[in-house]
């Protein structure tokens, strides 16, 4: 897990409550219409966040319906739900999206959002792809089964060892004794457990990504739409396939990568394709990277060249975030797989209380100002979403009334106190549960175990019919807002 070098700690900055009359006149509290048609009540947005709580099938469980209703009980201007698979392939306890099969319980999460913030919070789902992992193999296993044995391997033992006749056993033994005899992808494989990249070109799954994608996206989209969310948003941020498109590591040969404007083609394509399935009037916007962070990664000069072509195509809304790439991940444990915020570009993901000078508040907002600017500057008025260590009021409204962004993204802070937001609007910020940016979410969301709060989650245990986890030990939502 990384640790930025620099131990500072930033205690949390002053948070004014704002007078009832005051929120009624801010920027944040009024309400902002998207090209779709769709307004929202209110520029406040709680970001995705995996909570973990789906059945291995992929389907909407009472605990998912709990988690997204608490949400709504702070009326947001909109929740954007979790990361949910396009495909119709096993996935663990994530949501999935991927056949008609899963609308039925996506419409029973609607109708709880709509019915628990009163009608005031528009619901977007968040569609995701994202490409094979496996987990780290036992060294031994990795060897006797995994490692393909090829004519490089034949060769450089030849080279190391002499020439000899030897059979594929004592061949994988001499490469065991010699790992630097492995290619950096077979070491990654062994060190880390396989990873598919979307430059994989010798694969024909992969090749073939930027004709499948646009309809697995639509269909998805269209089924969003027949389970009655607000619109849909193309997750085209983190380690997923999507964003690995965007990435300036991804040079592929076909004309889907090297170049900017290659790079931008499938999620150009793919947005085309959800556009064309569910129409002008549906929102559709997209999440991506404001910089990866990762060596070698896009900058905010390539986010701006992103940003800029997804508006002019007609995104609804672009929503920013940092880093989370697979790249600079810490090697997971044997038998487990890596995790794409474990390491620099994690941190810059979810930056904590612990760091550089900067601190965690609002780290990254310069960076998606400078992609909202490029935006402007190309004639586009798509409202662009800011996120990363927003949590307070007037932070918030400062970024706003600056021109930086348009609508404010606060995920672990709202994980924190849902009622956050609705706190601050009816006059009682004094009353606002803080985030502490320690992340213990997010350790809990690497180990794919139920998602909670610190803050809040062994608070009052014996409340009536408040769920509960790990036999009893954790509640699973914020206690009620009185
Ligand atoms: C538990 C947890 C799960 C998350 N899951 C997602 C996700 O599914 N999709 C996504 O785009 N971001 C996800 N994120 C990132 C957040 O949306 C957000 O970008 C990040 O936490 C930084 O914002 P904050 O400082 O307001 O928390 C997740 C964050 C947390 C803490
Ligand atoms: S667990 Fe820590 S970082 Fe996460 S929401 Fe709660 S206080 Fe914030």
């Amino acid at each position: 897990m990384y640790k930025p070098p620099e131990r500072i700690h930033h205690p949390l900055p002053e948070a004014r409550a704002p007078s009832v009359a005051e929120a009624a006149a801010s920027l944040l509290f009024s309400p902002l219409a998207l090209h779709s048609g769709l307004s929202l009540e209110e520029r406040t947005w709680v970001p995705a966040m995996v909570p973990w709580r789906a059945t291995e099938e992929g389907f909407v469980t009472q605990d998912i319906l709990d988690w997204y209703a608490r949400f709504a009980e702070g009326q947001p201007g909109a929740i954007v739900v979790e990361a949910t698979g396009i495909r119709d392939v096993p996935s663990g306890p994530l949501l999935r999206i991927g056949h008609d099969r899963f609308i039925d319980g996506l419409a029973k999460l609607v109708e709880v959002v709509r019915e628990k913030s009163q009608g005031r919070t528009r619901l977007f789902i968040q569609i995701i792809d994202f490409l094979r992992i496996r987990r780290r193999p036992e060294r031994d296993r990795f060897f006797r089964e995994f490692l393909t044995l090829t004519d490089a391997h034949r060769r450089r033992i030849e080279e190391r060892f002499g020439p000899g006749a030897r059979d594929d056993g004592q061949l994988r033994a001499l490469l065991a004794s010699a790992e630097d005899l492995l290619e950096p992808r077979e070491l990654e494989a062994l060190r880390y457990g396989a990873r598919e990249r979307v430059w994989d070109m010798h694969e024909p799954h992969i090749r073939e990504l930027p004709r499948v994608l646009p309809e697995l996206f639509a269909s998805a989209a269209s089924r969003a739409r027949a389970a009655g969310f607000d619109g849909v948003e193309l997750h085209y941020a983190h380690a997923y396939t999507m964003s690995s498109f965007l990435s300036a590591l991804n040079d592929r040969d076909d004309g889907y990568g090297g170049a900017r404007e290659n790079r931008v083609r499938v999620p150009l394509e793919v947005f085309q394709a959800v556009r064309a399935e569910v129409g002008d009037r549906y929102t559709v916007g997209c999440r991506f990277l404001c910089d990866e962070i990762i060596e070698g990664g896009s900058r905010v000069d390539d986010a701006s060249y992103f940003g800029v072509r997804f508006a002019e195509a007609g995104m609804d809304y672009l929503s920013l975030s940092t880093g989370g790439k697979f790249e600079d991940a810490a090697q997971p444990k044997v038998g487990h797989a890596a995790y794409p915020y474990t390491g620099r570009s994690g941190w810059e993901c979810m930056p904590t209380a612990i760091g550089d000078a900067s601190g965690p508040f609002g780290r990254n907002v310069g960076k998606q100002a400078a992609i909202r600017a490029a935006v402007r500057a190309a004639g586009c008025n798509t409202p662009v979403v800011l996120c990363g260590g927003i949590n307070n009021f007037d932070q918030a409204e400062q970024y706003l009334n600056s021109g930086m962004g348009d609508i404010i993204g606060a995920a672990r802070q709202s994980l924190a106190d849902p009622d956050w937001f609705k706190k601050l609007r009816l006059g009682r910020g004094d009353a606002i549960r803080r985030c502490i940016y320690t992340n213990y979410c997010e350790g809990l969301d690497q180990k794919h175990r139920k998602v909670t709060c610190q803050l809040w989650d062994r608070l009052d245990l014996d409340e009536p019919d408040v769920p509960l986890t790990d036999g009893g030990k954790r509640r699973l939502v914020a206690p009620k807002f009185t």
